[in-house]
């Protein structure tokens, strides 16, 4: 089974993680923990492109590629050999960041995106999504308070963000049979459980 978790900044998909695959193990199951942009060994090389708060001569569209060049990278070498294993694949961030970001951010064509996402990932989409959604004031300060990274695509105006949470969630409702939303603005472990139990519902039917 291959889950995605997406979510707008400071919705704190990225420490459920480690929790999550610990509690997968547990009750038996073989997990890959996995991140984009990055996960091999070009992918890490286009995330520090990508991430470098330097680089802000990339136009859009080679922000685009980059991102599903590393994502091409990642479905080939890691994520369809573990699915073939057997194994989990939990991924921090796929695809829908992709609409998300450039296209509900950016507004790049949402078309268009789908049409190169496909060839990126020649097709493979998540089982499962779950969507940590949080409102953009909430995440920005959570991510200040945290002292996190503060990488060169959380420098955007709250325009944007706001226009990526609405995007995660117009993506939700479009396909409900994919994505799960969770209510990130509750306390860390009511957090956790609610992604558990999403997980273990879809692993039952
Ligand atoms: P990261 O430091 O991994 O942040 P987070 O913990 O929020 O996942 O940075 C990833 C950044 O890249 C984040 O701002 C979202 C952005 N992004 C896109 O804009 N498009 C994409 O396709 C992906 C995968 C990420």
């Amino acid at each position: 089974m291959f889950i995605t978790l997406e979510g707008p900044e400071g919705s704190g998909k990225t420490s459920q993680l480690a929790p999550l695959a610990h509690y997968l193990c547990e009750v038996g199951f073989e997990v890959l923990v996995t991140r984009e942009p990055g996960g091999t060994t070009v992918g890490d090389q286009i995330r520090e492109i990508l991430m470098n708060l330097d680089n802000d001569s990339i136009i859009p569209r080679t922000e685009i590629l980059l991102f599903l060049a590393a994502r091409a990278q990642h479905v080939e070498l890691l994520i369809k050999p573990a699915l073939k294993a057997g194994k989990i694949v939990l991924c921090d961030r796929y695809g829908d960041s992709t609409l998300a970001y450039q296209g509900f951010g950016h507004q790049s064509d949402i078309d268009t995106l789908r049409f190169l996402l496909d060839y990126a990932t020649a097709g493979l989409k998540p089982d499962l999504t779950l969507l940590l959604d949080v409102p953009v004031q909430v995440g920005m300060a959570r991510k200040r308070a945290n002292n996190a990274e503060w990488n060169r695509l959380d420098a955007y105006a709250e325009a944007f963000h706001k226009r990526v949470r609405q995007g995660y969630l117009d993506l939700a409702n479009n396909e409900p049979e994919r994505w799960v939303i969770i209510d990130a603005a509750k306390p860390i472990d009511h957090i956790q459980e609610a992604m558990r139990k999403a997980i273990l519902h879809r692993l039952k039917h």
